[in-house]
């Protein structure tokens, strides 16, 4: 029998996520919207681009939650982007209020499906859907660290003139400006990019990849980054159906691992059929240390005012 990955949002995200999961034949998907038609409408579209790829996933999109029942995965990315005159935390109540929701009505349904958090404030609504799922934080993931490394690596590719493929990069702690991109764990054909690059060529790419979702912004105006997010959340979906033991850097809810306790925080994760296998830890600078403790606290402020 097919997998089933269930997508929460038919937006953007959600809707390109399907695209790259349909294409690459992994699993059914079943798109979720509250908006009328759009959900089905970009399923059925989805289904006639795959009958050109030759793919035999079904796409099937709906304003409920019954269709999603057994879903090996489900992927949440719905929610409001944050509009002109919104404060942070007006934004991080009204995407609790949506993720909350519907955690609620897919693990019903879904009761031993893996979550995988998008919306945004990503670590703050992946501490959402724990607690309205009461999952284990084995299924209980959120995306962001696949992303934010794509971007250094893309950044880093160009700068050095190498294909993409040759670059491996490390990028932990909180989906926001004090993420913490790290040049020593981060490679080209396993060269640390400390002896590839000067320091302040460094920074500057460092700097580029924390606004990474900001530049989008600036240059789309309305809206966010979306090709490079869905083939993220992809990416993930992929090591956890195929059960591939895949080191990704995820965000997950630390118990203690590098000095974090009892919140998510984006750390290298191993992925494998039961989600979090485990959690990959390395051994820090001070400085490191430092940035992810900055990290974390930013994203325990956060999770503060959800109260
Ligand atoms: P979008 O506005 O295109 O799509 C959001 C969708 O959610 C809309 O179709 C809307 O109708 C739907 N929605 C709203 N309330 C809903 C509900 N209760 N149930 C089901 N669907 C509902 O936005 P986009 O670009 O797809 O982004 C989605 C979220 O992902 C945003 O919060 C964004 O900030 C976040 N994001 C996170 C990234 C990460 O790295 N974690 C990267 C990119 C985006
Ligand atoms: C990004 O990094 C908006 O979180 C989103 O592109």
């Amino acid at each position: 029998m097919r997998k089933k990955v269930t997508i929460v949002g038919a937006g953007n995200v959600g809707a390109t996520a399907a695209h790259w999961i349909a294409a690459k034949e992994l699993a059914d998907v079943v798109l979720v919207d509250v908006v009328e038609g759009v959900p089905q409408g970009k399923a059925l579209d989805l289904l006639q681009a795959l009958a050109v790829e030759g793919s035999d996933v079904s796409v099937v999109g709906a304003n409920d939650y019954a269709k999603t029942a057994d879903s090996d995965i489900v992927v949440i990315t719905a929610g409001f982007p944050r509009k002109p005159g919104m404060s942070r935390d007006d934004l991080l109540r009204a995407n609790a209020e949506i993720v909350g929701t519907a955690t609620e009505q897919v693990v019903k349904l879904s009761p031993n499906t893996i979550l995988i958090v998008v919306t945004n404030p990503l670590d703050a609504m992946c501490e959402v859907a724990r607690r309205k799922s009461g999952f284990p934080r084995e299924r209980v993931l959120g995306m962001a660290g696949v992303l934010d490394s794509a971007r250094f690596s893309a950044f880093i590719a160009a700068e050095l003139n190498v294909s993409v493929d040759n670059v491996s990069s490390f990028v932990l702690g909180g989906h926001g400006d004090q993420m913490v991109p790290l040049p020593r764990f981060s490679t080209v054909a396993g060269v640390p990019i400390t002896e590839l690059m000067d320091a302040a060529t460094i920074e500057r790419l460092v700097k580029r990849t924390a606004g990474g979702g900001g530049e989008i912004v600036a240059l789309l105006k309305t809206g966010s980054a979306y090709y490079a997010p869905s083939r993220a959340i992809c990416e993930m979906v992929d090591a956890i159906l195929k059960d591939k033991h895949k080191i990704l850097p995820c965000a997950a809810y630390l118990q203690g691992e590098f000095g974090i306790r009892d919140l998510f925080v984006g750390v290298p994760c191993k992925l494998s059929a039961r989600g979090l296998e485990s959690i990959f830890q390395v051994k820090l600078t001070a400085e490191e240390e430092r940035a992810l403790q900055r990290s974390a606290e930013a994203v325990r402020e956060l999770v503060g005012a959800l109260g």
